[in-house]
């Protein structure tokens, strides 16, 4: 069976990748990214010398290119993780998030749509999985939790985007039969996140006592999820999920971003034998993120009723084991901070 994992580089993509590749050896994985500054080679270091696993450089923008790469592999299943990913980029440049995110989507639909709908000898479809946020229901007030029926109300662009991809994906399950499955998730954290947001730029900026930037008055509500329950949860969908149906998943793990980060320096003056309060003494407040969403919190229950999901990892185990993980791979913060992460595939990859 073959398998295309699209952003199969970034944060969420990789750990999908070391997942599948590692748990299931009868499939073949296919890992297509373009590798932006998001996408780092060096996260799927451990599965790279595996028999069922391909990495395939590539831009999901490029029409013939995502034809040609269909026509040629025939993949069963897609996916679908690549995006622009960043809030804070999409008020600085909407458009590069509506390209990748809508039109990129579209040209995966295409392709798959175009090659039989991942159909195998025995005429048995595959299905296109898109991966998407809780961010395309809009933001909470005090009370509240996103279902799979809460009408959709981006705020950002990158929300809109990733709304619009959620609505191209639907129209094509609807209008040309295409087998999709949808799933929105809230925050994840967890290792091998860009450090750019919110948790591992604060512990990389605690380690090297810099400022912490708090936007607003750091009361901004955030639905934790660590990266390995959601790829549990994906696994749980791609395997036995409904077609055409819409999945949320959620840590059912509220934290105000004050007391997260409070959170997060306590630790790291453990971690780093630091007395109590150093870290806290960096936290800067800063111009509020124009349009922020005040509070995500997703109601979970779907994908427990039905596929009898639920987070194996406790917010105070993820957390301790995320915040060791920075610290015990100076290596890779110092690879993606100095930016040296991009001869990666230079240096290892480009002529296998
Ligand atoms: P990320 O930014 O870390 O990774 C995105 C990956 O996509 C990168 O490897 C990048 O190189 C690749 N990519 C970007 N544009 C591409 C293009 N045009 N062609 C090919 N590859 C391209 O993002 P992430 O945090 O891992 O998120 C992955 C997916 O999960 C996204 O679709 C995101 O919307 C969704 N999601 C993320 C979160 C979260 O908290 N991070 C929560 C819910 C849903
Ligand atoms: P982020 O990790 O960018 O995720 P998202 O905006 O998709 O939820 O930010 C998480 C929260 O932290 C969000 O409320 C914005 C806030 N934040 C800061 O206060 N300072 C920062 O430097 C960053 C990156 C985020």
């Amino acid at each position: 069976m073959k398998i295309l994992i699209t952003g199969g580089a970034g944060f969420i993509g990789s750990h999908l990748v070391i997942h599948f590749v590692n748990k299931y050896s009868n499939y073949d994985i296919y890992c297509l990214d373009s590798l932006t500054y998001a996408g780092n080679l060096s996260n799927l270091k451990s599965v790279e010398d595996k028999p069922n696993y391909f990495f395939l450089k590539g831009d999901i923008n490029d029409s013939q290119f995502v034809a040609s790469l269909f026509e040629k592999h025939n993949f069963q299943h897609v996916i679908h993780l690549a995006a622009e990913s960043h809030v804070d980029r999409s008020i600085k440049d909407p458009n590069s998030f509506l390209i990748t995110n809508i039109l990129g989507t579209a040209n995966l639909l295409n392709g798959f749509k175009a090659s039989g709908n991942g159909a195998n000898e025995k005429g048995k479809r595959g299905l296109f999985y898109h991966v998407s946020t809780d961010e395309v229901y809009g933001s909470l007030g005090e009370t509240g939790l996103f279902t799979e029926e809460t009408p959709y109300d981006p705020r950002s662009p990158y929300s809109a985007s990733k709304a619009a991809s959620d609505h191209v994906v639907r129209a094509f399950g609807h209008t040309y039969g295409t087998p999709v499955v949808i799933s929105n998730c809230s925050n994840n954290y967890g290792p091998m996140q860009f450090p750019e947001k919110l948790i591992p730029l604060f512990i990389n900026n605690i380690k090297n006592n810099k400022p912490l930037p708090v936007y607003g008055k750091g009361d901004n509500i955030r639905d934790w999820l660590f990266v390995g329950d959601h790829c549990e949860a994906i696994d749980k969908i791609f395997h036995e999920g409904r077609e055409l149906e819409t999945y949320n998943i959620g840590g059912h793990n509220e934290w105000k971003n004050i007391d997260l980060i409070k959170l997060v320096c306590q630790i790291m003056d453990e971690q780093l034998g630091r007395k109590t309060g150093t870290s806290e003494e960096l936290i800067t407040y800063v111009t509020d993120r124009p349009g922020h969403d005040q509070r995500y919190a997703i109601d979970a229950t779907k994908i427990k009723n039905e596929l009898g999901w639920v987070p194996a990892h406790t917010f105070e185990q993820g957390i301790v084991e995320t915040v060791k993980w920075y610290l015990e791979n100076p290596d890779w913060l110092e690879e993606v901070t100095s930016g040296k992460y991009k001869d990666y595939y230079d240096g290892q990859y480009k002529n296998r």
